[in-house]
């Protein structure tokens, strides 16, 4: 904990400083670093935290920092900031950001209270258990991930709406202002978002035959410091503005959605749409340690998986052992091969399943299921046959966490699934639609596109939500608003956020720190454990490989988190990963 102090003395004093203005030293030096050190101490970035008293935004874009930080210093609350950055975020980062897709929010009010939002998508009426199965009851390749019969109910802007209804304190028309503007004049693209866009031209094309403002008019690629103009998905946005929720679920923009799903064998209809609504839930709420985790109920897995694996390894000493050392690592992956099959066993919507929540969270139950743990030898995990783990390409879905003066606290991850979700682009909407219905497990046993399978609890039903890893997460100490944490990143989204949290709450890392830490995942199946270059040492991963464990390296890419930690002062540290264009912004 020293070190902590230290470092974050050094920064009191700095009021407002936005990763933009920061070098951020290139992923090969900056990740070699820990390769090399065979002490396996904390891993210090170039990147430091933002500090700030007063407010703090950390999102996946410079500019939906900035739209939130601004609602911030207008008067707004954490709750207004949320809704003003959801929909930037659907104009400056629109892989992941999004009105046509879904997510959670966890949110802390100043008085300690706290509340969970589900505006996850949910299957169409039209939407059956066998839908993407063929008449020998084969999966159909691609039919969940591409194109109209891909798409779930969007969510986004009923849980926008219900959110500003609750707690929010400016008008509504404020919020979508900003939003608005960016899409009326245009976007600079950065270089990764450039190539996003460049990258999904052929399957864009196919989706959506004709033209549209997501490929260039000259037939050029995009390139950094070009302008994206988005003069529909304006028009939709001042629907929202103008009538709230109905400004999507109805008039207009309803009927451009009905009739781009009916035109190309969609199945969400008009009343689909009308009926859609958020809900709120009890959040999940679990001490460990001194601390309190609030977190997100299913229909996230998020949650439960979370409390399951930091309760598993709450016995053993972690902050003795060190960071990512051998014992480290094994405990964590073996609580990461438990946690994960009981997900694919227990977990879908609690509309439709009895999810067993506080028996799986609790103490008796994770006991149990550490019986058959044994430090010589890796636990197998009966692999019938491995699902494929992700490439960790695009990481799009993104997660934004906002703290106001007076300490009330977001934390929302949201998103359309794979980077642009179905690739469908609402014809005269000009805004995407997710391919959320792959989230459920269309045939019991075959893996999704994160490798990760389902059962009977995740199987489609018409206006059943499909289960989701987004783990929102706002942690609490002594009393006091302390962390809010989330990230992308599919089935990987619920270790890194465990990860996360350990590292600032049992090997003293700040908060930056813990963000730019290498970060590994294992799902239960396939039976590995995918790690960042540089996460273990050779001799660590020595010891695991001599156990059992099979281990495999993969690109610097686990988790694009935005993070904030309350630091005792009272001063705001905003993270924002380094390893995407994520920026903090605070005041
Ligand atoms: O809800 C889920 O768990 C997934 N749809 C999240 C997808 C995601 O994080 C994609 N980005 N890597």
């Amino acid at each position: 904990m020293k070190k902590y102090y230290i470092f974050a003395s050094l920064l009191l004093g700095i009021s407002s400083l936005s990763h933009a203005q920061q070098p951020v030293r290139e992923s090969k030096g900056f990740y070699q670093f820990l390769t090399d050190d065979p002490n396996q101490k904390p891993f210090y970035s170039d990147r430091q935290g933002v500090m700030a008293q007063q407010g703090m935004v950390a999102s996946a874009h410079p500019e939906s920092s900035r739209v939130g930080t601004a609602i911030l210093k207008k008067g707004g609350n954490a709750v207004d900031a949320a809704v003003a950055v959801q929909f930037a975020l659907a104009v400056v980062h629109p892989s992941a950001g999004n009105i046509g897709g879904g997510g959670f929010m966890v949110f802390r009010a100043a008085d300690g209270k706290s509340y969970t939002l589900d505006f996850r998508e949910k299957a169409p009426l039209k939407g059956s258990k066998d839908m993407y199965l063929d008449a020998q009851g084969n999966v159909i390749p691609r039919l969940s991930t591409l194109g109209h019969l891909a798409s779930g109910v969007p969510g986004s802007v009923a849980g926008m709406a219900a959110a500003h209804a609750r707690f929010g304190k400016l008008p509504w028309a404020d919020l979508l202002q900003p939003a608005i503007d960016l899409a009326q004049k245009g976007v600079i693209q950065t270089d990764r978002e450039a190539r996003g866009l460049n990258a999904i031209k052929e399957s864009t094309q196919q989706v959506n035959p004709g033209t549209t403002y997501f490929l260039r008019s000259d037939g050029r690629a995009w390139q950094e410091g070009d302008t994206l103009v988005q003069k529909d998905l304006a028009k939709v946005l001042r629907a929202i503005q103008k009538k709230g929720r109905e400004g999507f679920y109805a008039g207009r923009v309803a009927r451009q959605l009905a009739k781009e799903m009916k035109k190309n064998k969609g199945i969400i209809s008009k009343k689909d749409l009308k009926e859609y609504q958020a809900k709120w839930r009890e959040p999940i709420i679990g001490d460990y340690k001194n601390y309190k985790i609030i977190t997100m109920p299913p229909t996230s897995s998020g949650g439960v998986a979370l409390m399951q694996l930091l309760r598993l390894t709450e016995p053993y000493p972690l902050t003795r052992w060190g960071w990512n050392t051998d014992s480290t690592a094994q405990v964590m992956i073996e609580a990461e091969r438990r946690v994960y099959a009981d997900r694919a066993k227990f977990l879908g919507d609690p509309d439709f399943v009895d999810v067993p929540v506080d028996k799986l969270i609790s103490y008796d139950y994770l006991k149990e299921r550490w019986q058959d743990f044994s430090f010589d030898q890796a636990t197998d995990s009966k692999a019938v046959s491995g699902g494929n783990l992700p490439g960790y390409e695009s990481l799009e879905t993104t997660h934004f966490s906002i703290v106001d003066k007076d300490r009330n606290a977001v934390a929302i991850t949201t998103t359309l699934n794979g980077g642009y979700g179905s690739k469908v682009i609402v014809k005269g909407g000009g805004f995407f639609m997710n391919n959320e219905m792959d989230d459920f497990s269309v045939k019991a046993g075959v893996p999704n596109m994160f490798g990760l399978i389902g059962n009977k609890a995740n199987e489609i039903a018409p206006s059943k939500r499909m289960l989701s890893s987004m783990t929102p997460t706002i942690v609490e100490k002594d009393g006091q608003l302390y962390m809010v944490v989330g990230t992308p990143g599919g089935s990987t989204i619920i270790t890194a956020v465990y990860q996360t949290i350990l590292n600032v709450l049992e090997h003293g890392m700040t908060m930056q720190q813990s963000v730019n830490a290498l970060k590994f995942h294992h799902q239960w199946l396939p039976d590995k454990t995918v790690f960042e270059t540089g996460a273990f040492t050779e001799n660590t991963i020595n010891k695991l490989q001599n156990r059992g464990y099979i281990l495999e390296q993969q690109r610097n890419t686990m988790g694009r988190m935005d993070c904030i930690l309350v630091l005792p002062n009272g001063t705001l540290e905003g993270a924002s990963d380094p390893r995407g264009d994520d920026t903090s912004v605070g005041y």
